[in-house]
Order: C-alpha cells, then structure tokens, then sequence
C-alpha cells in the first residue's frame, strides 16, 4: 500500500529505493503521543470550526485513542512504504474509519504537523532533563555540610592557586548547572509556540482557529508567520545548545574528578560500583563511568554541528532536509538524560581522602596572595607587595620552606614595623579564613550560599 500523500499526480508506483532512502519511522515513532495528541486536538477544533461534525470528530478521536496505543505497543507494525508517524496514524485511520478518517487531515499539513509534534516532543524531554539537573544540584549541595571543613587547593593553569573549601567547589557546579536549567527554561518559551494550522506554507483558506488548537496542546503562543512556522528550526538547535553547555559542564567536571582520583593527585575516590577494571592489570581502578561522560560531550557538540549546518542556506520554507534534524536532537537528550542520571550517583558516593590532601595541602604557596594582600593592608602599592611576596617565596622554595615558617626578620626588611600578627594569614587555613568578599571562599560566604542553595533545592 502506498502513502496517502501520493496523490492522483503521480504516474507511477513509487521507487522501493526511495521508499527506503525517505522514510523517517525507523526513529519518528517515538512522536507518537504527540501525534496523536496533535491530532485530536485538531480534530475537535474542526468540529467546533464546523468542518467535521461533533459524530465525525468524536469517532476520529475515540479511534486515535486506540491507534496511539496500539502503535506504542507494536500491535501496528511499522512500514517504511508509510513513511512516516504522521501517515502510520492517518492510514490506519482510513483504514478503520474510511471517508471519516480522510478528513483529518483538513486544514493542515506535515509541515505543520511534524513541528507541532516535535515541539511537544521536546517540551516534555526539557522538563525530565530539568528534573535531572536539580537532582545533581541537590547531590553536590547534599555534600556540602559533611565536606565543608576540607579545604582544597584551587587551579589555574592547572597549577595550584589559591586555597578553597571543597563546598565552593560543589557549589561553583550548582551555580552552572542553575544556569543551564535557566538556559533550558527560557529556550522552552520558544520551543512552546503553535505552528499548527500554518499548514503547508501559507496557511489555508478553511476557517480554522489555531489559537483553540494552542491552547488545548499547551502552547503559550501562536507562531504569527505560516512561511517562517513552516521553516523554523531555531527551536531545535536552540534546545541542541542547551544541552551542549550541559554536557560541557559534565565534561569539565568528569575531566576534574578523572584528575583528582589519579594517584598523582589522590584527592578523591569514586563509588566501585561506578569503576571498572582493566583485564590485564590486576591494580586497576578506572574511572570509566566519568570518562565515557567525558567523551560522550563530544557527541552532543556533534550533534549541535550538525543541526546547524542543516539548516544553513535551506531557502524559506519546508524543506525536506528538515527531516534529518530529529535523530541528532533525540541522541541529545538520550545522551544528556544518560549522563545526568550516572553522574548523581558519583557525585553523591565519591569520598575526599581528606588525609592525602591534607598531607599535600601546604605545598605550592596558597597562601601567597593573601600575604600579599595583607603588604597591600599595611599601605603598599600592590605592584610593590606583588613583587616582594614573589621574591619571598623564591626564597622559601629555595630554602624548601613555607611561607609560614620563613623568620619575622625576613618579613621585617619588607616593612619594619611588620610584627608577629603576620603569621595569621600564613598557611592555607589561615589563607581561607582571611578572605572576605562576595562570592569568595570566606567560610561565611560559603555557609550563606549552602544555606541559599538547600532553600531554593527544597533540601534539609
Ligand atoms: N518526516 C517529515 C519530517 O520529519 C515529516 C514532514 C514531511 N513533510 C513533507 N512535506 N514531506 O520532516
């Protein structure tokens, strides 16, 4: 059987090749909720425009009820030479229904249709991956109170920088995971707009109501313009975005516990039930988990690529083309979905060696800057004390010393009047009690934002 969109045009059966080449069912299948969904929205809305009658829409409706089911269950088998979801629900229509099922399709198009399900589609995979994202916020605040007297040496450069609690660290996460889930709030707006009834291309000379349809569905407008309803797909490679800043998060803060559970570091041990072993090496714990994190970023930054060179140059307004941005965007989230669900339980199961930090913790001069900004206190310039404290701590490395154990008379050629009171911005603890600002690792700072964190998380 040939696709009902075959219409008396054609002159011939269409290419088995073609048949092949085209069809979008092997992945469109998953739209169907929001196919028939669409669909019966539709249907009622030409009811109550008087373009179907209330015996006609309501038979459509009750059919596609079944249809909808019975297609998720397998019990209608898929067919390429049906093309697509959108044909797969309207033949099986004909076929139960016949003259009554020919008239679904009045008053719109596939063009329409396919965005409209799509869009559904990623509204309610925004919304799971949100839910996600706010549980690996609540696994990194849920650290915070147990980890919160560890300090931690922070990088840049990868070089050691200054010293910071391990919760500034977990909340500089929460901060990133906030704006993504920001990110995806404010793309959904986009996303949750009416294309259909733009019909095919310039919308249709029967008297429908679009905004009825919007409504019913949920969707927060209606898109104004059927030539750029037909054509959008900003609304994909938008969402395709949010999901790459995500999955660059995740892949950060893979690269950063890969690192830290390495001996050389040994800051960190991940959950066993999250390693695996190698088959050669007997010693071996690996980090797999969060290195497939890692390299499954890559994927998702494809997939972004991809939807992007799609539609660059496609002229105004469907396009065929358009049919291949759907299995990108559903590995997106399958992806992203996958990672976020695996990354919660490292999170929440991974162990700071506190004593393999602690042993380390003065080594690489923390304290540096905060003895330099105690010069600046005293009244020197900055570029002065920047100096001098550069100059001290090349002769505490030569002499394998701290800064902390470094003589008062070695301070006191900098500034004689400098006493004793010095030694309380030495040494890294001291170095994280001393800071005060805004945003900085000032334990108070830290205890504030934990407490702001586990309100807005609804967390204990
Ligand atoms: N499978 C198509 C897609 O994903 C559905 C829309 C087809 N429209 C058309 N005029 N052939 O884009």
């Amino acid at each position: 059987m040939s696709s009902p969109s075959r219409s008396g045009a054609f002159s011939e059966q269409v290419d088995r090749r073609l048949e092949k080449f085209s069809e979008s069912i092997s992945f469109d299948h998953r739209l169907v909720l929001q196919d028939i969904n669409g669909s019966i929205a539709h249907a009622r809305m030409l009811a109550a425009q008087e373009l179907l009658t209330e015996e006609e829409a309501a038979a459509i409706c009750r059919e596609l009820e079944i249809i909808g089911g019975q297609i998720q269950s397998g019990e209608i088998p898929l067919r390429i030479e049906l093309e697509d979801i959108h044909m797969h629900v309207e033949q099986t229509l004909i076929d139960r229904l016949g003259d009554v099922g020919r008239k679904l399709h009045t008053g719109r198009s596939r063009n329409d249709q396919i965005s409209t399900d799509f869009r559904l589609w990623i509204r309610e995979s925004i919304d799971r991956v949100d839910l996600l994202l706010l549980e690996l916020q609540q696994a990194f605040v849920g650290r915070c109170t147990a980890d919160f007297p560890v300090i931690l040496p922070a990088y840049t450069h990868t070089q050691r920088a200054q010293p910071v609690l391990a919760p500034h660290y977990w909340l500089a996460y929460c901060e990133k995971l906030e704006r993504d889930r920001e990110r995806l709030r404010d793309c959904r707006r986009r996303v949750n707009r009416s294309p259909l009834g733009g019909a095919a291309v310039a919308g249709t000379s029967l008297n429908i109501d679009r905004h009825a349809t919007a409504r019913v569905l949920g969707f927060e407008e209606v898109m104004a313009n059927s030539l750029d309803t037909s054509s959008d797909r900003d609304f994909v490679l938008e969402t395709a975005f949010c999901l790459t800043t995500i999955m660059l998060h995740l892949s950060t803060w893979a690269e950063e516990w890969i690192l830290w559970s390495t001996t050389e570091f040994d800051f960190i041990e991940l959950p066993h039930a999250f390693c695996t072993g190698s088959s050669i090496m007997p010693q071996k714990v690996n980090p797999d988990t969060i290195e497939l994190i890692r390299g499954k970023a890559a994927r998702v930054i494809g997939n972004l690529q991809q939807g992007i060179v799609l539609v660059k140059g496609l002229p105004l307004a469907y396009n065929r083309d358009l049919q291949e941005d759907k299995q990108p965007l559903f590995d997106s989230f399958e992806t992203v979905e996958a990672c976020l669900e695996l990354a919660i339980p490292v999170v929440a199961g991974s162990r700071l060696k506190t004593d393999s930090i602690a042993a380390r913790l003065e080594d690489g001069y923390l304290d540096a800057t905060t003895l330099m900004e105690y010069l600046i206190k005293r009244g020197m310039p900055q570029r002065q004390a920047h100096h001098a404290v550069g100059s001290l701590v090349r002769s505490a490395m030569t002499a394998k010393l701290q800064l902390r154990q470094l003589p008062l008379t070695e301070f006191q050629q900098l500034d004689p009047q400098i006493d004793a009171g010095i030694y309380e911005v030495l040494g890294t603890e001291n170095a994280v009690r001393a800071f005060l600002s805004y945003g900085s690792t000032a334990p108070g700072q830290v205890q504030q934002q934990i407490d702001e964190w586990k309100k807005s998380l609804g967390l204990p």
